[in-house]
């Protein structure tokens, strides 16, 4: 029977999603982007290939999946020709392949430039954003002054919006910032000439997900950046600018909630985050350095080291409210084979105040200290083990033990970087 599955991040992103949709897709005919644009990153191991991918769904890397890209996207043009390009260079595109949504906006080179202005003068309360523009094209669509993917393909219209938003960005760029604003002519050509090279692509993306659930097809939402990065539910201000939550799946995709069968969401077997706000179970410098490494955390989109830490069990429960989870998945649970204690924060303190529920106000969560329970590390290898009862007694307890906190099951659980190193203990889509 047809499945729709969502797959979210659990926690502040950067969460091994990627990987996750690329077993996943395996069992889909469609697979959907639904928010976000190219501040996410995901890196997919295919062989010995490493390709990351930032806008086109990783679907993609299967032949004759669907790929869509949303409504609730933003869409910056080049970056998209750029993994066209990748993807054909390593012959993995299928044109027919790839659908985009009319309707979704589109980042502007202003929108970049705004995005850089506004963290610097945000000074010391900067966001750290990724700079790709992202907040100032969301901004735009909520201010009902975005260009979307339809407008592309009519130059009249595209001329004349661009025009009107020209007068306002430029005005700001060149009064207010002192800088160099953007040429109408130059702007113009150059988006007629992504027009050309992706106009086949844009369509009623939510028309061909209706005739596909009719169709019987079984549908794969990708949710990119993580549930603590939430427009309305994450760490305000420090924040992206799009709902990452679940319903999210429902909206920037043009469908309606009650076709969402199965609410995944992605955790790593320990906590990171990077950009600016608060971590309550963030590690010291020397204790960072031990899981940076082993991990590898470095962002995919900016290479930026990440901030890391034990796993957060109250954001975690928070993830599973917020999103509806019926189900989470474990990354990197392979990092933890050489530590000898493991810790789980299962509330937070304030002085002598306990908090069990997730505090979303930055200056609440900014005074929370974590309650840790500590648990044995297995100090084995768990990377070559693909069945659940096969791994090592402690990482097992490990993995139920989250799920207790949790509240929900574990349908994965991921042992190595590869497409083959994982654990599946349940199909969501079967
Ligand atoms: P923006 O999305 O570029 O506006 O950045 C806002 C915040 O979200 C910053 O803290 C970024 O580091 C974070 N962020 C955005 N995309 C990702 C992602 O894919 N993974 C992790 N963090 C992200």
């Amino acid at each position: 029977m047809a499945k729709n599955v969502v797959i979210v991040g659990a926690q502040w992103g950067d969460e091994g999603k990627g990987k996750v949709v690329d077993i996943l897709t395996g069992y889909a005919d469609v697979v959907v982007r639904f928010q976000g644009g190219n501040n996410a990153g995901h890196t997919v191991i295919v062989g010995k290939e490493k390709i990351v991918l930032h806008l086109i769904p990783s679907g993609i890397l299967h032949k004759g999946v669907k790929c869509v890209i949303g409504d609730g996207v933003v869409i910056d043009p080049e970056c998209l020709l750029e993994e066209i390009e990748t993807l054909k260079e390593k012959g993995k595109f299928n044109p027919e392949d790839l659908l985009i949504s009319k309707d979704a906006h589109l980042i502007m080179p202003y929108h970049k430039k705004l995005d850089a202005a506004k963290e610097r003068l945000r000074g010391n309360s900067k966001i750290g954003t990724t700079g790709r523009g992202i907040g100032p094209a969301y901004e735009d669509k909520v201010s009902r002054s975005g260009l979307r993917c339809a407008d592309l393909l009519d130059r009249e219209i595209f001329r004349a919006k661009l025009e009107t938003n020209l007068r306002e960005k430029n005005h700001y760029i060149e009064t207010i910032l002192e800088e160099e604003g953007f040429d109408l002519e130059k702007l113009f050509n150059d988006y007629m000439g992504y027009a050309e090279a992706i106009k086949d692509h844009i369509t009623d993306t939510s028309l061909f997900l209706d005739r596909s659930m009719n169709e019987g097809k079984s549908i794969l939402f990708e949710g990119a950046q993580g549930t603590l990065l939430d427009i309305d539910h994450g760490t305000y201000p420090y924040v992206t600018s799009s709902n990452t939550v679940a319903g999210e799946a429902a909206t920037g995709s043009g469908v309606g909630p009650s076709t969402l069968d199965e609410i995944v969401g992605v955790s790593k077997a320990y906590t990171t985050r990077v950009g600016e706000g608060p971590f309550p179970t963030e590690h010291d410098e020397e204790q960072n350095a031990a899981l940076r490494e082993e991990g590898e955390e470095y962002g995919a989109t900016t290479g930026r080291p990440r901030r890391c830490g034990w796993l957060d069990g109250v954001a975690l429960r928070y993830a599973k409210r917020v999103n509806g989870l019926t189900a989470i998945v474990l990354t990197k649970l392979d990092i933890l084979d050489n530590f000898s204690e493991i810790k789980i924060c299962t509330a937070y303190k304030i002085g002598e105040q306990l908090i069990e529920d997730f505090p979303t106000e930055a200056s609440i969560l900014s005074k929370c200290t974590p309650v840790f329970e500590t648990l044995p590390g297995w100090k084995s290898p768990t990377s070559d083990i693909r069945d659940f009862d096969s791994l090592p007694e402690n990482a097992k307890k490990y993995v139920k033990r989250v799920e207790e906190i949790v509240g929900v099951s574990s349908i994965l659980v991921s042992v190595g970087a590869a497409r083959d190193e994982a654990i599946m203990v349940r199909n969501p889509f079967s």
